[in-house]
């Protein structure tokens, strides 16, 4: 069942919940998602990147994944991750996306706020939901250039009001691109954005998350929890060691088997330390 984002955000808020957003970079990574979710009987969301947007148009990833929420009993919402402009929310939304995230983090407030009611307006609209940033998770990766900025408390409260988002991605102690788990969560700056908001919250890079901080910001009103580097590892070092110990294979379906598998086991242990 195809759905937008709103309802799972508001449900995962209240329960001690949140459910996994996954980046997707096609079938594989799609099909592992719903067949866990399937099994847990969990919503999911799967959700392009920017750099699955610059392999592949949207018009086709939208296609996929949406053809896949449908044929499939649970809620599934299907997402643009970071959206860095109204253009390509727009170009989300009509290609199929029920969801789009735009990400004015790295802008002043006043424009970020702009930006976002925007987007919101339009998006409404049209029955997709809308997540937005404020402050900003930076990167692990010194090539990309975002500057990190923890999420002020009072910012947070004007943020939500003035734009209306479904979502709000909040800065707490992670970053994108963690491949250790050793991100330092500020639970009292969490508690305070809870306290002077209602908004549903998000937590992105939480591959850097220790089992321990997935399962405790489960219990915060924390609906959603970001995760992509922790299935491109799984995903690629066991493609790797397979292709190494199988040099004469050259069929590319069989070299995805294994890989499957193992984001299949890491998609269910993520679910499961987020309360399901
Ligand atoms: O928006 C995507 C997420 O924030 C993914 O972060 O790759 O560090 O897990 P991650
Ligand atoms: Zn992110």
């Amino acid at each position: 069942m195809l759905v937008n984002m709103v309802n799972m955000m508001k449900e995962a808020a209240h329960a001690d919940k949140a459910v996994p957003g996954f980046n997707v970079f096609g079938y594989e990574d799609a099909k592992m998602v719903i067949e866990v979710a399937e099994e847990l009987n969990a919503p999911a969301i799967l959700m392009s990147n920017k750099d699955a947007v610059a392999h592949m148009d949207l018009k086709y990833q939208a296609a996929l994944y949406c053809a896949m929420g449908e044929d499939t009993q649970i809620p599934v919402c299907v997402h643009l991750d970071h959206g860095k402009d109204y253009e390509l929310c727009v170009k989300a939304i009509r290609a199929g996306y029920t969801s789009v995230m735009y990400d004015g983090s790295g802008l002043p407030l006043e424009e970020n706020i702009r930006n976002t009611q925007e987007v919101v307006r339009l998006a409404h609209a049209c029955d997709i939901s809308v997540e937005a940033e404020i402050g900003c998770v930076g990167y692990n990766d010194p090539s990309i250039k975002a500057k990190a900025m923890y999420t002020e408390p009072t910012e947070a409260k004007q943020f939500a009001e003035e734009t209306g988002v479904d979502a709000l991605a909040v800065a707490v102690g992670t970053l994108h691109r963690m491949q250790i788990q050793d991100a330092k969560i500020q639970y009292d700056r969490l508690d305070q954005i809870q306290e002077l908001t209602e908004v549903p919250l998000v937590i992105h890079g939480s591959t850097g998350l220790t089992d321990e901080d997935l399962s405790k910001l489960a219990t915060y009103r924390v609906a959603k929890v970001n995760i992509g580097t922790a299935l491109r590892m799984a995903f690629g070092n066991t493609m790797r060691d397979d292709m190494n110990a199988n040099p004469q294979e050259f069929d590319r379906i069989k070299f995805f088997k294994k890989p499957m598998e193992e984001i299949k086991e890491v998609i269910r242990q993520k679910y499961k330390r987020l309360g399901w």
